[in-house]
This record gives C-alpha cells, structure tokens and sequence, in this order.
C-alpha cells in the first residue's frame, strides 16, 4: 500500500509538515525542555506521558506506547487509512499527491469512465422509454425516490449496447470500457454492455467515488440475480463495503455498524431509518473488510440469514474477526428467523422493532461458547476436554488485552478446568504497553543512537565489510540506514521510519526511536560514543579479539571488566534485532 506513493513524496511530505502544529490543532501541547508534552489522546490518564519531538517529528507516549510520526497520528486520531492521512496532510501542506506509479494516469482515466457510465445510468432511469418498469419495481420493493438518489440508483436497460454507445459517442475508447469492468467482446469481436436490463447499485470508495457497479436483475428468470462489475484496478471484492461511504456521510456520529449480505438489505434499511448499515459484495467476509470496519467504529452487528449458510457465514466472519478484537471494541451477531432477510423484516416490522433486535443481537462470546456447546457434550469429562479444545485455538487469536483475560477465565468456567494456557498472542496484536522492554544491546544502542543524531551516519564508512557481511538482521538493518542517511542527510527520523512502515524492522525502529540517550550531558560526545560501538561491534566477531573468552576457559571470569563481561555474554549470541 504504502508502495504506491513514491518515496521522494512521502519524504518532502513529512518534511514540509509540522508534527508539533498537527498534535497541537488536536491535543494542545506544553513545551517541556526540547520536547512538546501532553495528556496521551490515545488512552485515559491524568498526568502527561504522551511526548511530541519536533526534531525528530516523532510522538511517544510513555504510558501505552503508541507512537508514530504525523502520518501515523492522523491514522490513529482520525481512524484514516493510509492514503487518506496522506492526502489529508498533503492537502495541509499545499502539496498535490503523486498517484500510483505508471498506473496513476490510467487509474484516473477509469475512475472518469466509471463516472460518465454512473450518469448514464441514474439518467436512464429518469428518462429511458422502458424506465417506468425500473421505477416500478423499486416503488414496490418500498424505495421512494428521496433514498434512491441517495444510493444515486439507476438503470440499466435492456439492450446489448446503450451504455457502450452513448459513452463511445463521448469518445471513450473501447480499450476503456473493457478496462473499466463495463462491457466485454462477443465472439465476433462487438461490444457488449455487461449490464442489461438490471436495477444499478454503484459502488464508492471511501472517498465517494464511484469504482463498480452492482446490478439486480428486474426480470426474475435471469440468472444471475446479482451481477458485479469484475475486478479491476479500482475494483477489489475483498475490501470493499456496499453502504459505508453512505453510512459515513448521512450519518453525524456513527456508534455502530451493521453488517448485512445484500445491496437490498442496506439500501431498505436506509428507507427505514436504520442508515448505519453496510454489505459485503457477495463475498465472505474478510479481514480487510473487519479492519476498514473498525477503522470507523468500535461496534458492529453481523446480520445474517437464519438458514445454514448464514450459520456457515457467520461462524467465518467469527473467526476473522477474533484478531482485532481490541479492549473496547464489541461484536454482536443477530440470526434472523427462517425466510427473513433485514429487507423483508424492516419493512414488516418497522425501525424500531428492527433496532430493538439489534439491542437483542448475541454478544460474540456468547454465540462463540453456544456454537462450541452444541458441537461437544459439556455434561461428560471428554465433551469438556473437547470444548477446551475447540475454543483453544480461537481464543488464541485474540489480541492482549481484558476481553481476552476474560474469555480464558469464561473457558475455565465453560470447561470446568482450574487453568488454561494460551499461548501468547501474535506480536503484532499485542497491545504496546505489553511489550517487554528492549534490551540495551550494543547493536541496538548504535541504532538508537542514529535515530537521535541522524548526522552520525555522515561519519562511518558504509563499505566496511567487516561491520555489514554479518548477515545478521541487525546488521543489515544498521548498515541500510547508514547508507539511507549519508544518501540523504536531510532526512527527519519521521521520514527515515516510514520506509519501514508495517514491517518487522519499523516496529523495533520505532521503539528505539523513543530511548532517551544514556548520558545526555552537557557536551556528551555522541559521535564519539557512536564510534566506540561500531569498532566494538566490529571487533566482536574477529578472532583476534576473543581475549574474553580465552580467559573464560582458563576458569578466570572474575578477572574479567564488566565490559568484557557484556562482550562475552553477547559473544556467540546473534544479535537479534
Ligand atoms: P440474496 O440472494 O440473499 O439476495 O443475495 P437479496 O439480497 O435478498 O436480494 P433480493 O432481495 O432478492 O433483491 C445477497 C447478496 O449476494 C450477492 C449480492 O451481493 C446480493 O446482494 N449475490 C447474490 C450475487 O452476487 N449474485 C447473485 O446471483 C446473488
Ligand atoms: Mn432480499
């Protein structure tokens, strides 16, 4: 993701921008020394850990950990995603951004094309000779005219070629309408309209551009009932939500969101006053959707069809939704009766009935447990053992945190155990106050170090192999940012992290960015501490060197300094980072 934008222009970005001026619009700031402090906005305290450093444009916070630097606060504080924090931040600094590599231009072109094809349509359905069949249908499945154009409904009519004809009228070549997911060549080579005859759904991007269609037959013979725009650049299935763009914009303050199976579904809840829900496009739900989801709210209910595919269907999105379930998120699953789908329900029973059945919805740790019952026999020994068994692995996917101290206390009860053990959670879900604390290695003190003062890197001698042909991570790690640095000595710590955005590296880069230098006194000569560790890193491994260990095996560890006790401890050891 972070890969479309090119580096150059995230660089000047983080440059040109202020992460002192974008905290302190949100959170105001109190100097303190050389850094700027707070009351962390990311977690409830009453005395300021939460730094801000305009030197290296990089915030802390010492209490939960979070940090980051102004593309990653607007994520956190604004619940952007990627590329809307930078365009976000672009557009405070008066800069323009640069779109996909080599695909920017043609990407552009599509998102127009789709745009001319969206018009077409929504103009059809007010003007087409067969529109009155379109309009009908929609009156009689309950829609007014109001909430059709907010969804911007059209219509698709019958035909093999009106949209491709009017749009190639305007010029567009075929090469586009192909592109774009509109038409497709027959055998004998013509053009044909993908969509004929069909209630048009468009489909936005986060932004509320128009990036695919869904199409509802009218006639009910034609199979399939729900046709989609194929994949295409602008077009990807698995992330996409029918509604959320709707939802965000109708809606001030958004508690929760609904998740339903159908464009119906959504659309007829929004007639009804329940304007807060979103559909997957005919896929299962993935994990791109649950965290697109979460970015927006803390609440979700999964609305599912009570026959044994909404079974299957809701017990997968269970299970992809574990991983993000974060203290203070929440997840209920309503199961609607035999036959019912939320579009026939809400318009027999009205908003209210609907809603109050959503208050009703199954919290996710119950549904979770009843599902794991009804599979074992909790009344004998081995149906225990089997639910223990069973919920094991999924309560292993929960990130850090109370809910899932919780859900292994309520395993214990379920089970009738006295203990259960869980193993860890994934790295990356641990919550950061979790984390233990980095261990001053030398390795790592050389890297905190020129984060602290990027300028060091100006002095070392990249090419020497004895410090980079470790094949160490570490090493190479240290080696990559040297030479990003002597290449670009302009470079801020902010701009030099996010290259290494969402990898394994910026994660330990990022903490070590936040260590404080041991002795920060008055005239402390950091290049020649600097110095210092790399000839003892080089040194290390060098078998001249290994005076430490000779008088280990003579028995004399005693004689030993405390550093060359250190040396010897880490001698042998890769240095992991
Ligand atoms: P359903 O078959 O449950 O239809 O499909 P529905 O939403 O109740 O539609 P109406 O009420 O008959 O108009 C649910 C969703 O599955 C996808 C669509 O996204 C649809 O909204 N689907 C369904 C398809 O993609 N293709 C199909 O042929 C059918
Ligand atoms: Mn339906």
């Amino acid at each position: 993701m972070a890969g479309r934008i090119p580096q150059e222009f995230l660089d000047q970005l983080l440059s040109r921008v202020d992460l002192v001026e974008i905290v302190n619009s949100r959170t105001p700031l109190r100097r303190a020394g050389r850094e700027f402090m707070a009351c962390c906005p990311f977690h409830a305290e009453k005395t300021p850990s939460f730094s801000v450093s305009p030197s290296k444009q990089f915030y802390h916070c010492f209490g939960c950990g979070a940090h980051g630097n102004a593309i990653g606060f607007l994520m956190d504080y604004e619940r952007l995603e990627f590329l809307d924090a930078v365009e976000e931040l672009a557009r405070h600094a008066g800069l323009e951004v640069p779109h996909a590599s080599g695909g920017g231009d043609s990407s552009r072109t599509l998102l127009e094309r789709v745009a001319q094809a969206d018009r077409f349509f929504r103009q059809q359905l007010r003007a087409h000779p067969a529109r009155q069949r379109a309009v009908d249908y929609l009156r009689q499945r309950g829609l007014t005219g109001q909430i059709a154009s907010v969804f911007g409904i059209g219509y698709a009519p019958p035909g093999w070629e009106n949209l491709c004809r009017a749009l190639r009228g305007d010029g567009v070549p075929s090469e586009d309408l192909l592109a774009a997911g509109l038409a497709s060549r027959d055998e004998q080579g013509q053009l044909r309209d993908r969509f004929r005859d069909r209630i048009i759904f468009p489909i936005r991007d986060r932004r509320g551009r128009v990036i695919a269609f869904g199409g509802r037959a009218l006639a009910s013979d034609t199979t399939p009932k729900y046709l989609n725009s194929p994949e295409t650049p602008l077009f990807h299935k698995g992330s996409e939500l029918y509604g959320l763009y709707e939802a965000r914009a109708h809606n001030r303050a958004l508690p929760r969101l609904i998740v339903v199976e159908g464009y119906m579904d959504v659309v007829a809840l929004a007639q009804h006053g329940v304007g807060y829900a979103v559909a997957t496009l005919g896929t299962a739900t993935t994990a791109e959707h649950i965290e697109r989801l979460f970015r927006v709210v803390n609440e979700l209910v999964f609305c599912f069809d009570g026959d044994r595919a909404g079974r299957v269907a809701g017990w997968r999105a269970l299970d992809v939704t574990l991983p993000f379930l974060r203290d203070g998120r929440q997840v209920g699953f309503l199961f609607l009766p035999e036959g019912e789908d939320p579009d026939t329900l809400i318009r027999r029973e009205g908003q209210a009935a609907f809603e109050q059945r959503l208050e009703q919805s199954t919290p996710l740790a119950d549904y979770l447990f009843a599902e794991l019952r009804g599979q074992t026999d909790p009344e004998t020994l081995a149906g225990r053992a089997r639910l223990a068994e069973l919920a094991r692995p999924l309560l292993e996917k929960l990130p850090d945190g109370h809910f899932r101290d919780l859900m292994a206390e309520r395993l214990r009860r379920e089970a009738g155990l006295s203990a259960t053990r869980l193993r860890p959670p994934p790295a990356a879900a641990r919550r950061p106050d979790h984390n233990p604390r980095l261990i001053r290695t030398p390795l790592r003190k050389a890297i905190a170090l020129l984060l602290y003062r990027p300028e060091l890197a100006q002095q070392t001698m990249v090419n020497d192999s004895t410090l980079l042909d470790r094949g160490e991570p570490g090493f190479k790690l240290l080696a990559e940012l040297i030479e990003i640095l002597r290449d670009r000595p302009q470079l801020s710590v902010a701009a030099l992290l996010e290259r290494y955005r969402d990898t394994p590296e910026g994660a330990i880069l990022e903490r070590l960015a936040a260590w404080e230098p041991e002795a920060p006194a008055e005239g402390f000569q950091f290049d020649a501490e600097f110095a210092d560790i790399l000839t003892y890193l080089r040194r290390r491994d060098d078998p001249r060197e290994r005076l430490p260990e000779i008088l280990l095996r003579r028995g004399a560890p005693s004689a030993l300094s405390a550093e060359e006790r250190e040396a010897l401890r880490n001698l042998g050891k890769p240095q992991k980072i």
